[in-house]
């Protein structure tokens, strides 16, 4: 049975539910990656940015005695932002080739088409099952970056304190747990208006002015996601010179996402990447002990970012993709009008 559903009001059994199939999938799919807790799990599911919307509805097994809810097989979400409708879509591996995964994504495509959206847009881990499966829904590649994964039980961390101090006079870096304080706000977000060269996925936009910014790190700490900040001051004119943001989410505490970097265009070529990347580590290695693991998501065409990577030590681990498709046509291809 397939029913829209709240996590806000959903049950605990529900969300337990929901998170042993989604550990499922990983194990299938993504066996390397940490297994997701529930902490957070809710209000991860629940919150999003002041203007968008997350619908969701999710395929339960049929209960087994009276007062068993039945098992979470499936779920389907999507956010609504901008002009594009973001999917995700999960099959438990048991309940996978029968028709489930095609019947949640016609559920959440008929919702976006009726809200007045033009396309869905959907991130596809390279080498999983979701490639042949939204390739057969008539969506289409948009862009492809590279998820690398940095070990920091590997890591030889007096290299690293060299890379963190290896920047050209008149930069300092700071540190900054839970994010910009609020007085750097205006400063950071000139910072990320100026470049977008990002190591970030384009279904999650940045933010690049302060307004927005705030929210986004407000949304960030009610979904369970705690950011930490490195900046490079330039002293002489008090700039933000660049910028590293990691964060560390609850649901999954050892293996934290690199978020964005960047380095203004006046102050590149004083190895303010490397060291502002370098130095964040160095701080994570005391401020989260649980960390093991940082992913990074950079296009295939960022070869300094990519060179810098390498270096810190990150190792290519899988493709990520953005597909995208037409609602009109997708509602049409599932559900011809008869
Ligand atoms: C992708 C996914 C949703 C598909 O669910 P499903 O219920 O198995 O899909 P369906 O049964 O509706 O399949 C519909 C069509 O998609 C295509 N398809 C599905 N799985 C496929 C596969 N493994 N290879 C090739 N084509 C596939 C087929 O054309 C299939 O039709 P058919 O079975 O009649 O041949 C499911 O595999 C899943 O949950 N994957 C994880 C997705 C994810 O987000 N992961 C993130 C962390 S890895």
């Amino acid at each position: 049975m397939v029913r829209e559903w709240d996590p806000r009001t959903a049950s605990s059994a529900e969300i337990a539910s929901l998170l042993a199939t989604l550990n499922a999938v990983l194990a299938a799919d993504l066996p390397q990656d940490p297994p997701w807790r529930e902490a957070s799990l809710r209000e991860y599911l629940a919150e999003v940015m002041p203007g968008e919307r997350r619908i969701s509805w999710i395929a339960q097994a049929e209960p087994t005695d009276p007062g068993d809810p039945g098992a979470v097989l499936g779920q389907v979400h999507v956010l609504l932002l901008g002009d594009i409708g973001v999917l995700e879509v999960l099959v438990h591996p048991s309940a996978r080739r029968t028709g489930l995964g095609r019947d949640l994504v016609l559920r959440a495509a008929r919702r976006v088409y009726q809200e007045g959206f033009r396309s869905i847009g959907v991130e596809v881990v390279g080498d999983t099952p979701a490639v042949g499966f939204y390739e057969s829904l008539g969506f289409t590649r948009e862009y492809v970056e590279t998820r690398s994964v940095l070990d920091l039980t590997a890591v030889d961390w007096a290299e690293l304190a060299e890379m963190a101090t290896g920047i050209g006079a008149g930069y300092q870096l700071e540190f900054f747990p839970g994010g910009p304080p609020d007085d750097l706000i205006e400063a950071y977000a000139r910072a990320k208006a100026e470049v977008r060269d990002v190591d970030d996925g384009e279904l999650r936009p940045s933010s690049y002015d302060p307004e927005r910014l705030r929210d986004s790190l407000d949304t960030l700490h009610r979904r369970g996601m705690k950011p930490y900040i490195v900046l490079a001051r330039h002293e002489q004119s008090g700039e933000v010179a660049g910028l590293t943001e990691v964060v560390v989410p609850a649901q999954h505490p050892t293996r934290a996402d690199q978020y964005d970097t960047i380095v203004a265009q006046d102050h590149r070529g004083y190895g303010i990447d490397r060291a502002i990347k370098a130095r964040m580590l160095l701080e994570l290695r005391s401020a989260e002990p649980e960390l093991i693991e940082v992913q990074t998501w950079n296009a295939q065409a960022n070869e300094a970012m990519l060179k810098v990577n390498a270096e810190l030590g990150y190792r290519p681990d899988r493709d990520w993709c953005e597909y995208s498709v037409d609602v009109a046509e997708l509602v049409h291809r599932l559900d011809p009008p008869r």
